[in-house]
């Protein structure tokens, strides 16, 4: 009795008191206050706990002051399934199977702020519903070179593109409490050595091509966290890079969230403690599989940082701006008290990712309108799909992006199911390329193995080709090592397991032949001139089935356009002109530390195209549709602007074909009198615009002096020189349909 009494007066007293509960806890309190009373109630050990991992993917918060642990997971294309405390493996959960979204070369290639928008709240929602904080993603390193195992993940080869495509996306996800943790920032554009090579690159690359998309995510998009990347950057790892964190990041561009390592890229002490590190991951890991277990105590900002306080030799300031950002963290996500709680697997998410695949394959070409294929003629057509990525599940593999799904509907199968009767769909398997279905223990079930030869292969595909009425070959890459997958890189651009020969084949078989290829990649196609139809369908998650099948069958025209160049070769890249210095680099007499110099510097992609005068095989920017666009004459609003005033360009376009579509206007900037090198032309601003049969807009963009500027690096601003500029709408990068000059006074 006495007890429940007691009990009573501990709950009752306070509030009868009026004792409002403590600052850090109270929402309506401002951050900075609540942060400031949390850090004033810990101790020495509990801010040394707070700033480094406790488990693979979770962090403490304090316990004694109710402050939550904080949970963060892969990645950018949906939620990574449970792992072990300490494992990579799957912990076997049976509640965390997710939906994948297409990979982040689709979304970009929609070239539309709507589906980055409906991509964040989206795989929030999943987020959410699996109690997490942090997503690990997106990522928008820029396509350097097209071997770069991670590119499927990133949003392209343009700054502006990929600044503008990632904001929406990281909005969305923080409305929803979900922090989006942007990567891998910086200058990691390449697989090989990533934890061992040091990138070499002068200031006005760094800012106007590497550093743009994650000014955005900052300064636009407001990112919660930012992930330090593997690579070195002036000889130092870029997880505690005294320039890229302190003086760029947090200085120049007034970050107020938290750097989170790499997994495994933390590697020195002291240089954790002073250049911006404020969350340590995964050291003695390689952030994929190996590495020492349990090692959390061990961590640089764990014990070894414990023991220089306790001897003097450095002092605390910088362990309280590390919680401080840290706690910043936990409050707008683990204790956000306006957060819902997601979704899984619901309608609607299935719903975004096929709209994403559908509003992100390009069609790169369709002569004699072979596609979309039609049904509803007379009789039902026989279509034989060739092929191992129309059957091979590509949501498992990869990396650490790597998914359990509820469903991955895969190309075959969304072809079946859309003709239903309409057509005899039959396979034949073409080629063996990747068998392997295990990733983290998780296999995808499936078998394919295959006991026959390539030529048995080759020869049932041929011999059904030629009874067919029409082929759909699928193939492409896959997230094998050493194809579309991290912690390596291509070693070609060609296609693998012997696609181009079997593709000659089936184009001497059968005139109607298309080609889907499937990557995250451009891919070199030597056949390119002997296919009529040619499909750029990226990884496109759990609806890629019917999303190739929307389009393939016409029930969605496709309005997606490239967001990165596909070269005829190799030697037709910038980070692969200079040899192997640029690309991949040269290691270091007796280090294990490798030098890659970005010798191409700002010409990256079509820049480089253009400056050389290199015909692409598909340009940056190109996409077709089943029907066909317009152009009026380019007009601007005035013929020249003074400091501080913007310039109006409009365009009329109209739909001259049959069937409603979308298409991506395009605007560029030339700088023909610059004082210095510039690109032949810049993306400036593009707009997606839906029209319908013989309907005209006038789609407009309105620029100021950032889009004629360049950074000039000796005054370390950006510079618009006054001078003649030119602005050209396009409908690719290759294909220009109009200019106009203006002046900037
Ligand atoms: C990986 C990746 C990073 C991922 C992290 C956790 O090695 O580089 O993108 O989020 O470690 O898996």
């Amino acid at each position: 009795m006495k007890k429940t009494i007691l009990a009573l007066v501990a709950i009752t007293a306070p509030l009868l008191l009026g004792a409002s509960k403590p600052i850090y806890l109270d929402s309506s309190k401002p951050m900075d206050l609540r942060v400031d009373d949390a850090l004033s109630r810990m101790n020495l050990s509990e801010k040394i706990a707070l700033i480094h991992a406790q488990s693979k993917f979770c962090s403490p918060g304090v316990a004694r002051l109710g402050i939550p642990e904080l949970w963060t997971t892969d990645g950018p294309h949906g939620i990574r399934p449970e792992v072990l405390w300490d494992e990579w493996n799957q912990a076997g959960w049976t509640s965390d199977s997710c939906v994948a979204f297409p990979a982040l070369t689709c979304l970009a290639a929609s070239w539309n702020p709507d589906m980055s928008a409906l991509y964040g709240k989206s795989i929030s929602e999943e987020a959410l519903y699996r109690g997490k904080d942090v997503l690990l993603g997106p990522g928008v390193n820029i396509l350097r070179t097209p071997l770069n195992g991670r590119n499927f993940e990133y949003m392209g080869e343009d700054p502006y593109l990929a600044s503008k495509m990632v904001v929406p996306y990281i909005r969305n996800c923080q409305d929803n409490g979900v922090a989006v943790c942007v990567k891998h920032y910086a200058l990691n554009n390449q697989e090989f050595e990533r934890h061992n090579t040091n990138v070499v690159i002068d200031d006005r690359t760094l800012y106007e091509i590497y550093l743009p998309a994650f000014k955005a995510a900052v300064e636009d998009g407001g990112a919660w966290s930012i992930m330090g990347s593997y690579n070195l950057y002036q000889n130092q790892h870029v997880c505690h890079n005294d320039r890229l964190l302190n003086k760029i990041l947090k200085g120049e561009w007034g970050f107020d969230g938290a750097v989170i390592s790499d997994w495994g890229g933390t590697h020195d002490t002291r240089e954790a403690i002073t250049n911006g590190l404020d969350l340590e991951f995964g050291t003695w890991t390689d952030g994929l599989s190996m590495g020492a277990t349990n090692a959390y105590d061990n961590y640089h900002m764990a014990r070894p940082y414990l023991e220089l306080i306790e001897k003097g030799e450095v002092g605390t300031d910088e362990l309280d701006e590390k919680c401080r950002r840290v706690l910043r963290l936990i409050f707008r996500t683990a204790m956000n008290n306006e957060k819902g709680y997601g979704s899984l697997c619901s309608d609607e998410h299935y719903e975004a990712a096929r709209r994403i695949g559908d509003e992100g394959i390009v069609l790169l070409k369709n002569k004699k309108n072979l596609l979309p294929v039609r049904l509803d003629g007379t009789g039902k057509p026989r279509i034989l799909v060739v092929g191992e990525n129309a059957i091979k599940m590509m949501t498992v593999g990869g990396g650490s992006s790597s998914l359990k799904v509820q469903h991955e509907v895969l190309p075959l199968d969304g072809i079946r199911a859309f003709c239903g009767d309409r057509a005899d769909v039959d396979f034949a398997r073409g080629y063996i390329g990747d068998v392997n279905v295990m990733q983290d223990g998780l296999s995808t079930g499936q078998d394919l193995t295959d006991s026959r030869s390539q030529q048995q292969l080759m020869d049932e595909a041929v011999a059904k080709a030629a009874k067919a009425d029409y082929v759909i070959f699928v193939g492409g890459l896959n997230k094998a090592s050493g194809q579309d997958c991290e912690d390596s890189d291509r070693k070609s651009l060609g296609l693998p397991y012997g696609q181009d020969e079997l593709i000659e084949a089936l184009a001497k078989a059968n005139g109607n032949l298309v080609v889907v290829n499937i990557s995250g990649n451009p891919v070199a196609m030597p056949w390119v001139d002997k296919v009529p139809a040619i499909v750029q369908a990226w990884f496109l998650g759990s609806e890629a089935g019917n999303s190739i099948a929307d389009i393939l069958f016409g029930a969605v025209n496709p309005s997606g356009k490239l967001p990165m160049t596909f070269p005829v070769a190799l030697s037709d890249v910038g980070a692969h002109a200079a040899g192997p210095a640029s690309y991949p680099g040269i290691r270091r007499e007796g280090s294990d530390k490798y030098d890659t110099e970005y010798s191409e510097g700002i010409l990256v992609g079509y820049r480089w195209s253009d400056a050389k005068k290199i015909k692409p095989l598909f340009a940056f920017g190109h996409g077709l549709s089943y029907t066909t666009f317009d152009y009026g004459k380019l007009k601007a609003d005035k013929k020249s602007i003074a400091d501080g005033e913007s310039i109006t360009f409009t365009i009329p376009v109209t739909n001259s074909g049959k069937t409603a579509g979308a298409e991506i206007v395009q605007l560029y900037i030339s700088d023909p009198e610059s004082s210095v090198m510039r690109p032949v032309k810049e993306l400036k601003a593009f707009e997606k615009v839906y029209l319908k049969p013989g309907e005209t807009r006038d789609v407009k963009f309105t620029v100021g002096k950032d889009a004629l500027s360049y950074f000039d690096a000796d005054k370390h601003c950006w510079v618009a020189e006054p001078g003649e500029f030119v602005a050209h709408a396009a409908a690719a990068s290759d294909d220009i349909r109009s200019s106009v000059r203006f002046s900037l006074k």
